[in-house]
């Protein structure tokens, strides 16, 4: 079935971006405190995560979606935080797997509860999983999580997400200056030959809580060159519709690898994701410095197509293009920018 868009409202935003895709953070809390996100010491756990009662509830997010989705949105990815905290998340996967409209609905996680869980949400009728893996050293691993991960407990979830029917996986990893530099070729050699789809992504200065700098990024080309010197690769033409990834194909034939290079060739010309956190507010851009509040109107009220218009005429505004303006003044002169657990990445 075609997709339903609105007819007479606009999708399209002031450079011409369509809505095409909705990422939207389920629960804002993580068991994990990885330093360039949470870092431990800068988080307050009572005061800096919502309450029960200020995330959306199952039906309040299916309605969202379902608002989204008149205006036009075909792929949908579940965030964190950490998803799979959320207690009600199979049966609101089972929702909705079940918009006709949605071609593709996917969860990225940390992995650290996969084991339990895949078998549920793959019947669920879940798409696709992204798992972040930072490392594959043990120690290292445990270190940029905050001391709470255990890589060992990712990779058993990796494997149960095989077996739950999860054939092809992403593996989602940023490489810091000076860090885990030493990670890329283990990491590539660990993924090379299997069905997952390894994808390193540039450090960005998302949220305020790292100290970011522009020494600390490795640039995707730099990333890709060190592989290419073992195993070389090659480019795949086009992508998988609207993906952030380059993406590339070993010579010898061991599968696919890709590179996210949000630092040093930003994409926001065509980017048509949208943001929602998981108190309802809607962001235009990984680094917008406010929402808007789509909750308070549900809880009013508001019905889907009451929605639908308020999301068309936020996106029709929209003028973020803050990678591309990344160290000009207009984008130093940000005063807050949203965390990166409120949004999900
Ligand atoms: P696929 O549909 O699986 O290709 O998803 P994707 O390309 O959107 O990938 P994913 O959600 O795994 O994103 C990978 C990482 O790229 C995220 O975790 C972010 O760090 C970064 N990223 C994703 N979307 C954006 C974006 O709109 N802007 C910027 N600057 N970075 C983004
Ligand atoms: N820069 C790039 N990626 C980040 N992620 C979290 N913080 C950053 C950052 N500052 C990644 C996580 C995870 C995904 C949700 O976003 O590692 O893979
Ligand atoms: Fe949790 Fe992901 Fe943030 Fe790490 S990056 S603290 S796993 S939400
Ligand atoms: Fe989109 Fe903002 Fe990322 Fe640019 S910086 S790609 S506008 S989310």
């Amino acid at each position: 079935m075609a997709t339903e868009s609105l007819p007479g409202i606009g999708t399209l935003d002031t450079r011409g971006r369509r809505l095409n895709e909705l990422r939207l953070s389920i629960v804002d809390r993580c068991n994990y405190r990885c330093p360039y996100c949470m870092p431990a010491d800068q988080i307050d756990e009572k005061r800096d995560f919502l309450s029960p009662s200020q995330r959306m509830s199952a039906d309040e997010i299916e309605l969202l979606v379902r608002a989204f989705v008149r205006v036009g949105i075909t792929k949908l990815r579940l965030t964190g935080g950490e998803p799979l905290l959320r207690k009600d998340l199979p049966t609101l996967i089972r929702r909705l797997a079940a918009i006709e409209q949605l071609e593709d609905l996917a969860l990225t996680t940390n992995g650290s509860l996969l084991t339990a869980q895949a078998g549920a949400l793959r019947e669920a009728g879940l798409h696709r999983l992204t798992v972040s893996m930072d490392s594959l050293d043990p120690r290292q691993f445990a270190a940029l999580s905050g001391g709470r991960g255990r890589l060992d407990e990712v990779l058993a979830g990796v494997d149960a997400a095989v077996d739950a029917g999860f054939a092809s996986l992403r593996i989602n990893c940023v490489i810091q200056r000076g860090v885990n530099e030493d990670q890329i070729l283990p990491l590539s050699e660990h993924f090379r030959g299997t069905p997952h789809v390894l994808r390193f992504i540039e450090y960005m200065d998302v949220g305020t809580l790292n100290d970011w700098t522009p020494q600390a990024v490795v640039s995707a080309a730099e990333v890709r060159e060190r592989i290419a010197q073992h195993y070389p690769m090659i480019p795949l033409s086009g992508g998988v519709d609207g993906t952030t990834a380059s993406r590339y194909a070993y010579t010898d034939g061991q599968g696919e690898i890709g590179f996210v290079a949000s630092v040093s060739e930003p994409f926001c010309s065509d980017c048509g994701r949208a943001r929602v956190a998981a108190n309802g507010e809607m962001y235009t851009c990984l680094f917008a410095s406010s929402g808007v509040d789509l909750l308070t109107p549900m809880r009013g009220g508001a019905d889907e197509q009451a929605l639908a218009q308020r999301i068309a005429a936020i996106w029709s505004g929209r003028q973020d293009r803050y990678s591309e303006l990344r160290g000009a003044a207009q984008a130093r002169a940000l005063p807050v920018r949203v965390q990166m657990y409120t949004v999900g990445g």
